[in-house]
């Protein structure tokens, strides 16, 4: 098992596939983009299926999610998915993602065994979006929430970051739109992950905030809190339910104690927390031959070193010198 020096055990692997993207949300990245791995960098299909393999068969992973920069952008995409839902004990396999190319792929996705999404969207305005995502392609971002739901991917979740004096206003409108839809919304507070290190506390649009601009339109409740396991959303019934909605107050709410995940980079790097400013060389050790245990051995060892939390708060919290894009989500 992935259990670290405070007894927490790591069960959710989070593994990036690529740190390209094809928006550019301010949050996250700056407009210009960045500067993209090298390919002979990136762990191949084949380094990552055995990578997910031995963290499901030897380290107790029973959950995986592919995340990027943007994972529908990764060619074997569905190969390394089909692979993924092929192992014993067969794992939940989820996805985050942009929705950009979900029309195309959310039908050969969940023909591989995928069981979830969670797409990320901001707005509804498509002035808002290329002003916040500095591309044009909200329609593509609807399409593909559609056809995820289409495909059975089911309960669809969203992921909404709001930003003061750009989607700040939105949230009661994104609400309803995922409620007619049947979509489950997860609002995020904005972390200190952006590339360009432009994250301001004051700019930071809080839990508290949020739920109060919710309940300006609707009566929420808090859903029963021992359903939340190491869930990071606070859930709460909309209108008395059952429909819900989620907020993570990752700054002001933190949940670092009850953290069950663990993270691959695309470059094959272990990474115990997203905020971590050390990360563990498994890349090296797989192209030197090493054997599973070797592996198991390595990425075990990173876990045991994980921090006790973000620090964000602490005056001497450094962000990371990776972005959320190269990280994954
Ligand atoms: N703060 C909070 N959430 C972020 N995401 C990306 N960058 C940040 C950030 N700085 C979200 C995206 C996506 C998921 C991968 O994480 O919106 O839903
Ligand atoms: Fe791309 Fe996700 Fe970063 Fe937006 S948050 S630029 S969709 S990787």
């Amino acid at each position: 098992m992935l259990v670290d020096s405070f007894g927490r055990v790591a069960t959710d692997l989070r593994v990036s596939l690529t740190d390209r993207c094809n928006l550019r949300c301010a949050y996250c990245m700056p407009p210009e983009g960045l500067d993209w791995l090298p390919k002979p960098d990136l762990l191949t299909a084949d380094e990552i299926i055995r990578l997910v393999r031995i963290g499901v068969e030897r380290l107790g992973i029973t959950e995986v999610r592919f995340t990027g920069g943007e994972p529908l952008l990764r060619r074997e995409l569905v190969e390394i998915v089909a692979a993924t839902t092929a192992l014993l004990p067969r794992p939940q396999v989820s996805l985050t993602t942009n929705g950009i190319g979900l029309s195309r792929l959310a039908e050969p996705l969940a023909r591989a065994g995928l069981d979830r999404v969670n797409v990320s969207l901001d707005t509804l305005d498509r002035d808002v979006f290329v002003r916040l995502a500095h591309r044009d392609r909200l329609g593509d971002v609807l399409d593909g929430l559609m056809a995820a739901d289409g495909a059975g991917l089911r309960p669809v979740k969203v992921n909404t970051v709001l930003m003061r004096d750009i989607n700040q206003h939105e949230a009661v409108p994104l609400l309803r739109y995922c409620l007619e839809r049947g979509y489950e919304l997860r609002f995020i507070e904005q972390m200190p992950l952006d590339a360009q290190h432009g994250w301001r506390r004051e700019d930071m649009v809080t839990a508290d905030e949020i739920l109060g601009l919710l309940k300006d339109a609707f009566d929420l409740t808090e859903d029963d809190p021992r359903e939340r396991g190491s869930a990071p959303a606070e859930m709460f019934l909309v209108n008395g339910g059952p429909d819900r909605v989620g907020v993570i107050g990752s700054v002001t709410r933190p949940f670092c104690g009850a953290c069950d995940r663990v993270r691959i980079t695309a470059d094959g790097q272990v990474r115990n927390c997203l905020f971590a400013t050390e990360e563990s060389d498994l890349r090296t050790a797989l192209r030197a031959g090493a054997p599973d245990d070797e592996l198991a051995e390595r990425w075990t060892a990173a876990v045991r070193g994980k921090r006790a939390g973000h620090g964000i708060d602490d005056p001497s919290f450094l962000q990371p010198a990776r972005p959320m894009s190269a990280i994954g989500g």
